[in-house]
């Protein structure tokens, strides 16, 4: 449950439908479909094997895990390399969380009311093109994620997302409900589901692939925090398919609230990051009770996303607790004022640098493309092939203890050959070599 509430955040209901608008739907469902099936999943059960082995952070328990299989020490490096990647993504995904904070203001004071699809886009316009609300929602956001990891009080929000995250999901089945009074459901569902490779690149398999790593939480080491705690005699295979199919189940049916109204209010599929925040308002201001349905999503998703913050920053915060001698107050305050910092960047990405572009990217754009396209498959190859080929057979299989040995047989094609070789071949192909 605690895995699965870091992995449904703001990459399902944010990130998930704004991709598949701008990769022109259903192929790219298809696609991220596919990745998260056949790599995703297997490089899940590895990092929660390497956790449940090493059993500490992501870079001692690699430090361990190498001199136990007599590998490089080298092998850390995909601990440091995740650890800044989750500083990194924090560092933009608080300044979404911070809109999700102005919307839950907006929603509770009425400006939803009788919205329509202009309406939604000024309404967002308007509070994404003011730097200091920006900064404002940006700074209280990672307040409360550090306070929250500060005080080393995750365990209390993580018992309380056994009913929210739910309680998400129903509002967002509430959503599906209103989608399907526009009269453009299917339209939207054709778009998800019917396959049309017309828009798709090579740009749009990696980002697919991205999505599906970051979408999982995977290539960073922080599955292998929530693998430390899982016991013997727990299957490392059902539950890591079980997270994977929430976490795939939230995004699509995100995705089967979103395009209806998109299609419905003659909206841009296509509009980027702007995209949830453009449709949902309209929703919850044409449906009775939407005042407070909507201000119940935002407040929930803001819940979504805090868990998902909290296991961003967390392998930062230990390792400046465990190799730099600092307290947990200490290590919360410098590494969420760097990430604070680096925020800024992300926040004037949509107003006052919006036209500061290098390579046709804003800041924000290249900081997405760096860690979700280039840091996690990057650390996933290498998860991969530590546990495909430096882990004995023996300590995996005994590891992962699956009852069927056709499982374990298929886990290792993916995990040995599969994974490494999709994986470099997209990335090869994204950067233009073949
Ligand atoms: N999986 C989260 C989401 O979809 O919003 C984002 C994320 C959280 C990525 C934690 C990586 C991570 F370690």
């Amino acid at each position: 449950m605690a895995a699965t509430g870091a992995a449904v955040g703001l990459g399902n209901i944010w990130k998930f439908p704004y991709l598949t608008g701008i990769h022109g739907g259903s192929a790219f469902v298809l696609v991220y479909i596919l990745c998260v099936a056949a790599l995703g999943i297997p490089m899940m059960m590895a990092e929660v094997m390497l956790g449940r082995r090493g059993r500490q952070t992501p870079i001692n328990s690699m430090r361990t895990l190498a001199a136990e299989n007599n590998a490089s020490q080298g092998w850390q490096l995909i601990g440091w390399a995740g650890t800044l990647a989750g500083m990194l993504i924090l560092s933009y995904y608080s300044v979404i969380g911070g809109w999700t904070i102005g919307y839950i203001v907006h929603s509770a004071t009425g400006s939803f009311s009788g919205l329509s699809g202009d309406g939604a886009s000024t309404l967002f316009g308007e509070f994404v093109g003011n730097p200091w609300i920006q900064v404002t929602w940006h700074t209280l956001f990672m307040i409360i994620t550090m306070y929250i990891v500060a005080r080393g009080v995750q365990s209390g929000l993580e018992k309380a997302v056994v009913f929210l995250m739910p309680a998400l999901f129903v509002l967002l089945l509430i959503l599906v409900g209103y989608a399907m009074t526009t009269g453009y459901f299917m339209k939207g569902l054709t778009f998800l589901f019917t396959p049309d490779f017309s828009h798709f690149s090579g740009t749009s398999m990696l980002t697919a692939m991205g999505q599906a790593f970051f979408s999982l939480s995977l290539g960073m080491g922080t599955i292998m925090i929530y693998g430390s705690y899982v016991p013997k005699g727990t299957s490392i295979a059902s539950t890591s398919i079980m997270i994977a199919v929430a976490d795939t189940g939230v995004a699509l049916i995100a995705g089967m609230a979103i395009f209806p109204i998109v299609f419905a209010n003659a909206l841009e599929p296509g509009a980027g990051p702007s995209l949830i925040f453009e449709t949902i308002p309209v929703a919850f201001g044409n449906m009775s009770g939407g005042m407070l349905f909507g201000t119940l999503f935002f407040v929930l998703l803001l819940v979504a996303a805090w868990t998902s913050s909290i296991s961003l920053i967390e392998p930062a915060v230990t390792l400046m607790i465990e190799n730099f001698n600092m307290t947990r107050k200490q290590a919360a305050v410098w590494t969420g004022l760097a990430t604070w910092l680096l925020g800024f960047g992300t926040a004037f990405s949509f107003n006052i640098w919006s036209e500061v572009k290098v390579f046709d990217m804003t800041f924000f754009d290249h900081l997405d493309f760096l860690t979700s396209n280039l840091m996690l498959p990057l650390g996933g190859i290498s998860i991969a092939i530590f546990a495909g080929w430096l882990m004995t057979k023996e300590t995996s299989k005994a590891e992962l203890d699956m009852n069927s040995e056709v499982g374990y047989s298929i886990w290792q094609v993916l995990i040995r050959y599969i994974a490494p070789i999709a994986v470099s071949i997209v990335l090869l192909h994204a950067i233009g070599i073949f």
